[in-house]
């Protein structure tokens, strides 16, 4: 019983790749990923639109977890779990595919 309240709560803190992206992309890329952040003017070349813009890096889930992982000039690299890099590469290729 004790063990299955932990795996309860240690589930409802996992955040999903929506979640992970409204927490660290959406300042730069904007709230539905259109590169229009609040950060966005100020940088130069402007955040991508990630559902539009061709990738310099490419945009398999791969090529996105690797970007993010290294970063690219003015964008920054994360330092998350490779699960959470993966989720929020497999939903930048959701926002591609719309
Ligand atoms: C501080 C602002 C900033 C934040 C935060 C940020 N980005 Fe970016 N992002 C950029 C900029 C600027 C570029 C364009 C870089 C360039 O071409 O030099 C970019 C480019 C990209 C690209 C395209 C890379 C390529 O190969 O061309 C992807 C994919 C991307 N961002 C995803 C994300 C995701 C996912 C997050 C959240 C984990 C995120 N970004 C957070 C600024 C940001």
């Amino acid at each position: 019983m004790k063990y299955l309240l932990l795996l309860i709560t240690f589930q409802a803190f996992a955040l999903d790749g929506p979640a992970l992206f409204a927490q660290n992309c959406v300042l730069c890329h904007g709230p539905k990923g259109l590169g229009d952040g609040v950060a966005a003017s100020s940088l130069n070349p402007r955040p991508r639109n990630l559902m539009s813009d061709p990738f310099k890096n490419g945009d398999t889930v791969e090529q996105i977890e690797k970007t993010l992982k290294s970063g690219l000039n003015q964008m920054p690299a994360f330092t998350l779990s490779d699960e959470d890099k993966t989720k929020l590469a497999e939903f930048v290729k959701s926002l591609r595919s719309k």
